[in-house]
């Protein structure tokens, strides 16, 4: 098509390319100086990509690469193996060690009872006082610290003192070993042990529930927030988003602590910690509702959590419901319920638990 046929507007239009078409033709070849701009105004445009590194970032930075670059020529590359095998690997890899002491922002998923390191709980809480265990008849373990010899329950008996059955075996090596792999789903083939999405949830929630005898021991509750707070500011993470169940606390006579004590110990321990580490930005609580409860029960729930969030503004973040999603359906048709969240700010996510055949949920609310 010749250029006098196009119509008068179009050719307005394209005018300056046309100019620069020709411009670039004369010279015969294509200018690399403006390829060169163009190509600088595209990065700038990628996240970080207007920030100008200083001469010693760049140092770092061609390190890093480096480092990243003998990391995959390795024979094993931790990212495409199973966790578990991988764990190791990451933990010795000179990657993960720089990447680990690098400003980070913040941690925004975390689970109470999974905040802090097994170790710190098999080593250090199991070895204070008055500390009893039991063996459920499943083989998961449960916790309870007391100053007597805590109720038998029918699943779950007999209740051992941990300071007697230490002293019993001299060597508690293999006992600490047997504890931490209960409190985690470390296993040394995970294929096999976990045949289907079922088997590994119960697994999961059976290691929950034995943390939680340790955890909800009040004096532990504190402590074991502030490890995690010190274990997160060790990684250079400077804020925390904790989702909790918030069900309360415990004492050695068997007294109970209920979610306002739990609000006001995190509260309590975060302003601690921020006194003493002013780097670091804070914490905040997610109060987190299993979705298997009953539609009547979440929405008391929800109405906790609005109280809750009103009279600890500082550290209530939000609420959100955990596990299976599929049951939100039924529950957001239900007009009364939608009420409650009239007026919130949500968060959304998508199913991240359904892997398989299974369509994807709808997207629902998930916290606020
Ligand atoms: C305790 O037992 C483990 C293995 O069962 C062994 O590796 C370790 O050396 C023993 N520790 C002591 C102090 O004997
Ligand atoms: C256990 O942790 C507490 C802090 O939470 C610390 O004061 C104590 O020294 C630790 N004990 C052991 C045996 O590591």
């Amino acid at each position: 098509m010749l250029v006098s046929q196009l119509p008068g507007s179009l050719l307005i239009a394209l005018l300056p390319v046309l100019l620069l078409c020709w411009a670039d033709l004369c010279h015969g070849i294509p200018d690399r100086h403006k390829r060169d701009i163009l190509k600088q105004q595209e990065a700038s445009r990628q996240i970080g990509g207007r920030v100008l590194l200083t001469e010693k970032e760049r140092q770092l930075n061609t390190q890093l690469q480096k480092l990243k670059e003998q990391e995959m020529a390795g024979p094993q590359f931790p990212p495409a193996m199973h966790f578990f095998k991988a764990r190791p690997l990451i933990q010795r890899s000179p990657v993960f060690n720089l990447l680990r002491k690098m400003p980070k922002g913040a941690a925004l998923h975390i689970h109470s009872l999974s905040l802090v390191d097994v170790e710190w709980l098999v080593k250090n809480v199991t070895y204070r006082p008055h500390c009893y265990m039991c063996v459920t008849e499943d083989g998961s373990v449960r916790f309870r610290f007391s100053s007597r010899q805590p109720r038998c329950h029918l699943q779950c008996f007999p209740w051992v003192l941990l300071e007697t059955l230490r002293r019993k075996l001299g060597n508690t090596s293999d006992l600490d070993d047997s504890l931490m792999r209960k409190l985690t789903l470390f296993t040394a083939d995970p294929e096999a042990a976990y045949s289907s999405q079922d088997v590994v949830w119960q697994r999961f929630e059976q290691a929950f529930a034995a943390a939680s005898g340790l955890v909800g021991y009040a004096p532990v509750f504190k402590d074991y927030f502030y490890q995690g707070l010190q274990q997160l500011h060790a990684d250079n993470i400077m804020y925390l988003e904790l989702r909790s169940g918030l069900s309360g606390a415990y004492e050695l006579d068997g007294s109970t602590h209920d979610r306002a004590w739990c609000l006001q110990a995190y509260q309590d321990v975060t302003r601690q910690f921020v006194f003493r580490h002013p780097g670091f930005l804070g914490a905040r609580i997610i109060f987190t509702v299993h979705r298997s409860q009953t539609i009547s029960t979440m929405k008391e729930r929800m109405k906790e959590a609005i109280d809750l969030q009103k009279a600890f503004p500082e550290v209530m973040a939000g609420f959100d419901l955990v596990r299976d999603c599929s049951i939100m359906a039924t529950l957001l048709s239900t007009s009364s319920f939608t009420v409650l969240f009239q007026g919130r700010r949500f968060g959304f996510s998508i199913g991240r638990d359904q892997i398989g055949p299974t369509p994807p949920p709808p997207r629902l609310p998930h916290y606020w």
